[in-house]
């Protein structure tokens, strides 16, 4: 069976059974701010678990696309050492809200794997919590296992939870041994020979982990299972790898094409690199960029673990771009935004691979001298530092390298680095504001900051409060014609004058929605408390309007040029210039 019969297999069966058929949510999660990416079926039904949504319908199926690089559930370091973990797979899914319960779980799921599918059920092993004695007797008595196939285990395998917090509850996974010889299963393997997957957990929601750790019981009970799409393709497909099914070898045949070099001689790179790639193309095409920090900075790291394996294999240009169609014709179908934004795909992989290109080969010779320099087996922390810093190397990257040669990285000494370089950089942000580190001095009461300057750039003002510090003074007016910095347009500058006061002001910021002016000059605290003209730089100002105008042509050319698909990141507008992210 290819791999869209099996998919389209799993949801039939659901749909037969009064299951209705809901899309993926995007793999960049929309409201929920407790994770980085979605991560299991069940995050877009966690508010219906939690009772604060009630469902169309009490039974869903679907498959979902899922990541795991991060937080609780992250796979990254084992990607590329076993045939079975990837940093982006489908999750098939059944769903029960409040509706059906164990029995009809377990014996659904043993029916589509065993009778469906026909796998060999004495390769087949289950597991349920410790505590779930009902779960442990159902399991013979719903279908045709062999009673010594039922195993139980403690929390760390059989206790799902999808974060720190959120629903949760006892599971019962399935396992399948795609060992050579069936003869030599045991109990003892499950959960700890590679030779046992995992293929299917179906979860028993019950309670709620509240912020303080607490379990709370839920007012129903419901179901949540998931199946690893690619390990069922590799065993319905009698492979012993996910990177020889049909969701994987067509990327693996594109690289071997692009590179002239033959997957069999060295498959660590092409199972990396293919990975990667499909990580790559689905959160990009949900509308994540790749960037320096937070869910950015995943994307970042990943393409860069795969431009470096792509080094392994000769790519000394960006290449990883050429393999988004091949992603497309495997699973368009299914998820057609992986080939209606292609065109912004491929830019994206292509711009960035381009970039981390220009210093890899650099970054790769320092590697290479920081362990000829390192006493012992360890990279210094500030080693590892100068390649993120100096090279682009994120440290898992450099740990992942180090860890081939044998080495490990001072991850201590790395931190102590990026700290200091953290506080150097704040100690040459002169005329940044960290109000909160400041001892203001207030002056005047009421009201503070109304903002006169879309009208005017000249005012007289009153000083509410003040803050001095080495070098220059902050401070708060009762009404301003200043913009301050925000949505990426630069602060206004110009002057703030009065009796005894002649001040320059070298930004403006925003702090809450009081507009701080970084001021240098003359000023006395007497002086202070005088009525002051303020005055902003009028010419400079005009600057920052017009590329802000055109910041605004701008997306909508692109949208026009290239499609809907062009999202803005982020931009700066500057009176010189403008940045469009
Ligand atoms: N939520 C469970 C898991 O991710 C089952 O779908 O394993």
């Amino acid at each position: 069976m290819q791999s869209n019969e099996i998919r389209s297999a799993f949801i039939d069966f659901f749909e037969k059974r009064g299951h209705q058929f809901i899309p993926s949510s995007p793999v960049v999660p929309i409201a929920d701010k407790t994770l980085l990416f979605a991560n299991a079926g069940m995050n877009q039904f966690k508010p219906i678990f939690l009772g604060d949504e009630t469902p169309d319908h009490p039974r869903a199926v679907n498959t979902q696309k899922c990541i795991r690089v991060s937080g609780k559930h992250n796979d990254l370091d084992v990607v590329g050492m076993d045939g079975f973990h990837h940093t982006f797979f489908e999750m098939l899914g059944n769903w029960s809200f409040g509706d059906y319960y164990k029995p009809d779980a377990i014996a659904w799921a043993w029916e589509l794997l065993t009778e469906v599918w026909g796998l060999d059920k004495d390769r087949l092993w289950a597991t349920v919590y410790t505590d779930d004695d009902e779960a442990f007797k159902l399991w013979p008595d719903v279908t045709d296992i062999s009673k010594d196939r039922v195993l139980k285990f403690g929390e760390k395998y059989n206790f799902w939870e999808m974060g720190e917090t959120g629903p949760c509850g006892p599971c019962s996974e399935i396992h399948y041994y795609i060992g050579d010889d069936p003869k030599n299963q045991s109990a003892k393997g499950v959960n700890s020979s590679d030779d046992y997957w995992e293929l299917w957990n179906l979860v028993f929601i019950q309670s709620n982990r509240n912020a303080d750790g607490k379990l709370k019981d839920l007012s129903q009970k419901h179901v949540d299972t998931g199946a690893g799409l690619e390990r069922i393709v590799s065993v319905m497909q009698n492979k012993s790898s996910n990177y020889e099914t049909d969701l994987f070898s067509p990327i693996i045949q594109s690289i071997e094409k692009i590179t002239g070099i033959n997957a069999k001689d060295n498959p660590s790179p092409f199972h990396v690199i293919s990975d990667h790639i499909r990580m790559l193309c689905f959160s990009i095409a949900d509308g994540a960029l790749p960037s320096n920090g937070g869910r950015g900075y995943v994307l970042r790291r990943l393409l860069r673990r795969a431009s470096r394996f792509g080094r392994m294999l000769d790519q000394r240009e960006p290449f990883m771009f050429e393999l988004v169609d091949t992603v497309g014709q495997i699973m368009g179908d299914v998820f057609p935004e992986v080939v209606e934004k292609s065109a912004h795909i491929k830019k994206v992989v292509q711009a960035e691979e381009s970039m981390f290109n220009d210093t890899l080969d650099r970054g790769l010779v320092h590697f290479d001298k920081s362990l000829d320099a390192s006493s012992g087996k360890t990279i210094p922390g500030k080693d590892a530092f100068k390649l993120y810093d100096t090279y682009g190397f994120p440290l898992d990257l450099t740990m992942l390298m180090a860890r081939e040669r044998g080495y490990s990285v001072d991850e201590k000494g790395f931190e102590t680095e990026m700290a200091a370089q953290k506080k150097r950089a704040k100690a040459s942000g002169k005329f940044t504001a960290d109000s909160g580190s400041l001892d203001w001095v207030n002056l005047s009461k009421g009201k503070d900051s109304k903002f006169l300057g879309y009208e005017t750039m000249e005012s007289e003002s009153k000083v509410r409060r003040f803050a001095s510090s080495k070098d220059s003074i902050h401070l708060v007016l009762d009404k301003t014609p200043f913009y301050a910095e925000s949505g990426g347009q630069i602060g206004d500058k110009g002057t703030i004058n009065g009796k005894g006061i002649t001040l320059k002001v070298e930004n403006t910021v925003k702090d809450g929605k009081s507009h701080i002016h970084i001021c240098s000059g003359k000023w006395s605290e007497s002086a202070l408390k005088s009525v002051l003209s303020s005055s902003v730089d009028g010419p400079r100002r005009q600057n920052i309007r017009k590329n802000h105008t055109a910041t605004h042509l701008l997306n909508s050319a692109l949208k026009v040029v290239l499609g809907e698909h062009c999202q803005q990141a982020g931009s700066l507008v500057h009176p010189d210039y403008l940045r469009f992210d």
